[in-house]
């Protein structure tokens, strides 16, 4: 297939890539600067130069694709206070695709996320993310990236073969930039691994390859309106993360008050309050997927996170 990815030059993408060229794909990866766009020639993929307001342009390389992979977001923008926005233009930008591709029954994947999914409990592709009356959102714009997800779905019954993967909150590997890299920033900064509470709320995590395997596998086999999960170890409590980063940091390892994450940990408090496992048993049911790369524990004990400089 000949595939337009969006956000092929980031953390996810860079390994989608080389999966789908190695799987006999074209790759046509969307690139708003001279470096994203060298790092996918690079990679052996071709540049659609533009961005995700550019949505004449974003209509034009979907048309032309046998499919289409979105993965950019404005994360630059979402974490200095600007989710919202962010939320926005992935919105718009999901409306084009879906308009571009409406009677195709070609391929459209996205990227969600989990965090927020069944809070207490473990969450499954069922689920929806209905947190209750009167439920605090993790963030301001999180709606929106829920309803967008919602509008991809039902872009089935238009002819689209549409798929939602809800990622971990943790997209785990070498070079991490994420929540997790974060969170060893506050550590190191902080001079003490902190978790909230108890610690015992859990998050779901998957390890890079092993996801860039899973978008791969929804874009050849997800049934229109698939939502899969991109889940290998179905929820690690908070607080063994923090021991691990206190071992290898030789610092404390201590808890925080609710009422003092925010000023502790920043923008990552109301996600790492958050108790969210999740499992994937439909998804590697669906499209056969089984994830083969270290858990997140075993990822972070092989020492790669805590030798790299702070994101
Ligand atoms: N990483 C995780 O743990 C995680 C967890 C849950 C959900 N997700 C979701 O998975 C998706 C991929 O995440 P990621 O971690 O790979 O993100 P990332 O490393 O931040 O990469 C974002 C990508 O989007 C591109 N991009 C950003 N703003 C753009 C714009 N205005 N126009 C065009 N391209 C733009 C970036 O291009 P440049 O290379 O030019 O910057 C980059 O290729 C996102 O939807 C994310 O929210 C990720």
């Amino acid at each position: 297939m000949r595939v337009f990815v969006t956000g092929a030059s980031g953390w996810i993408g860079s390994a989608i890539v080389p999966e789908l060229i190695g799987a006999g794909h074209q790759v046509i990866g969307l690139a708003r600067s001279d470096a994203s766009a060298a790092a996918l020639t690079a990679a052996g993929a071709k540049v659609h130069r533009g961005t995700l307001d550019d949505l004449d342009s974003l209509r034009s390389a979907a048309s032309a694709s046998d499919g289409v992979i979105h993965l950019a977001f404005e994360h630059d923008l979402a974490f200095s206070g600007h989710f919202q926005r962010a939320a926005d233009a992935d919105r718009r930008a999901v409306e084009t695709f879906g308009e571009a591709l409406v009677g195709s029954d070609r391929p459209f994947v996205i990227a969600s996320g989990i965090l927020g999914l069944a809070p207490g409990r473990v969450g499954t592709e069922g689920d929806e993310h209905d947190r209750g009356p009167g439920a605090a959102p993790l963030i301001g714009g999180a709606q929106t990236r829920i309803a967008t997800a919602r509008m991809a779905l039902s872009l089935a019954s238009r002819g689209v073969s549409s798929s939602v993967v809800r990622l971990s909150p943790t997209v785990h590997g070498k070079g991490d930039h994420g929540f997790v890299a974060t969170l060893i920033d506050i550590a190191r900064d902080k001079g003490v691994s902190g978790y909230i509470g108890d610690g015992a709320n859990r998050w779901p995590a998957v390890h890079r390859i092993d996801a860039a395997h899973l978008f791969r596998l929804a874009l050849e086999k997800a049934p229109a309106g698939s939502t899969l999960h991109g889940v290998a170890n179905e929820g690690v409590p908070i607080r063994d993360i923090a021991e691990v980063i206190g071992r290898h940091l030789d610092l404390p390892v201590v808890t925080i008050s609710p009422q003092d994450a925010g000023g502790h940990f920043g923008w990552l408090a109301g996600f790492l309050a958050a108790d969210s496992p999740a499992s994937s048993a439909l998804t590697r049911e669906l499209v056969g997927w089984q994830p083969r790369h270290p858990g997140l524990i075993d990822d972070l004990d092989q020492g790669h996170y805590f030798h790299q400089e702070s994101a």
